[in-house]
């Protein structure tokens, strides 16, 4: 099949830590044919979505070692139409450029696009986890999205908690992620100025949650593929700070799903499919649901390590399977075939 990842540039690819050249890998070790994009590429000619692609020379096969693989690869530039791929592999970093969805809009009933458009640009940022429907509070932590300061103060002044935690709306890899303490209210007006007035000239949303009783052992990492966890991980924050993100300085070590994550994961992983979200990471601390990310979830490096095992093989297996359910679909759908049945009746 032909695959084409959509993704931040090579040049910044860590062969070391990286999840997408590890698919990437898969995908050639099989002998499929891989194309490398960047979403600057995109082009739209006589009515045509294309990129200006890196094609993966593959008449040898690739070396075993990541890292050696990410050395010799060589790359065939050509500007290919994106409807002609088998799948697009969405790994771009966040935070997502809707215009890049536009383009994909365009192309969309032809490709397995993994994320859908439609569940990419419903997930793609933090109030999608925020606006899961959850009354009795059994999977996400109570959650405030505003941009509104006078009405976050008062969540705050308001909240039984000693603490919460403020984080933007947009934000990932842990950054801008705080504890705030209700004993240090004279400061909170001041931050929250702060996180909603970041950006000269433009307001922006503020996350307010529920600090969760065990976070400071961390929390923990779901990849989930086809609304199913496939691994997970557990991420200890270092001394001194909440977050437990790696790029936060989070150490990883294994995990293995309680009976309460389960449950969670089968719950929202119904939802996920739903949505068209394939492809997905989950964080969960004490089973419950903190963030979804949907654009390039990472860690994958981390649970093969742990595990022994290569997730990505399970990836490559799941996309192998849906293009071949679709090249089936179109093939039983061929106008010839309706006529092939007419001629045997007759
Ligand atoms: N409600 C919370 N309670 C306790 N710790 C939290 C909470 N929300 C986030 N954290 C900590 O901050 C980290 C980053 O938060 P997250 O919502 O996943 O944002 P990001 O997109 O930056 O990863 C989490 O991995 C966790 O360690
Ligand atoms: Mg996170």
């Amino acid at each position: 099949m032909k695959i084409c990842f959509i993704m931040y540039p090579w040049e910044r690819v860590n062969p070391a830590q990286d999840s997408t050249i590890r698919i990437i890998h898969e995908a050639v070790k099989r002998g499929h044919e891989v194309a490398i994009t960047h979403t600057a590429n995109l082009t739209i000619r006589d009515s045509v979505t294309l990129s200006l692609c890196k094609w993966i020379d593959s008449a040898d096969k690739p070396p075993k070692s990541i890292k050696a693989f990410y050395r010799e690869i060589q790359f065939k530039p050509e500007m290919s139409p994106l409807g002609e791929f088998d799948v697009i592999f969405m790994r771009d970093n966040p935070p997502l450029d809707n215009l890049v969805l536009n383009f994909l809009d365009s192309i969309k009933d032809d490709v397995f696009i993994i994320n859908d458009v439609n569940g990419l640009r419903e997930a793609n940022n933090k109030i999608y986890t925020a606006a899961y429907y959850d009354p009795e509070r059994e999977l996400i932590p109570a959650t405030h999205v505003s941009k509104n300061l006078d009405y976050l103060l008062r969540i705050i002044q308001e909240s039984d908690q000693d603490k919460m935690i403020m984080k933007p709306l947009d934000g990932f890899g842990g950054s801008g992620v705080i504890v705030i303490e209700k004993s240090a209210m004279h400061n909170i007006r001041s931050l929250l100025d702060f996180y909603i007035h970041r950006e000269k000239g433009k307001s922006n949303y503020v996350i307010l949650q529920d600090y969760i009783e065990g976070a400071e052992e961390g929390d923990v990492r779901v990849i989930m593929l086809n609304g199913e966890p496939i691994g997970a991980l557990r991420r200890r924050p270092p001394a001194g700070d909440v977050r437990s993100n790696i790029s936060a300085g989070g150490t990883v070590e294994r995990y293995r799903l309680t009976k309460q994550d389960k449950i969670l994961c089968k719950r929202i992983g119904e939802k996920l499919v739903k949505d068209g979200i394939y492809y997905a990471g989950l964080d969960l601390i004490n089973s419950k649901l903190i963030e979804i990310n949907v654009l390039s979830p990472g860690t994958l490096k981390d649970i093969n390590a742990l595990y022994k095992v290569k997730l990505q093989e399970k990836i490559l297996d799941y996309l192998e399977k849906v293009v071949e359910s679709r090249n089936q679909l179109k093939e039983d759908f061929r106008p010839e075939s309706l006529y092939d049945d007419a001629n045997t009746e007759s």
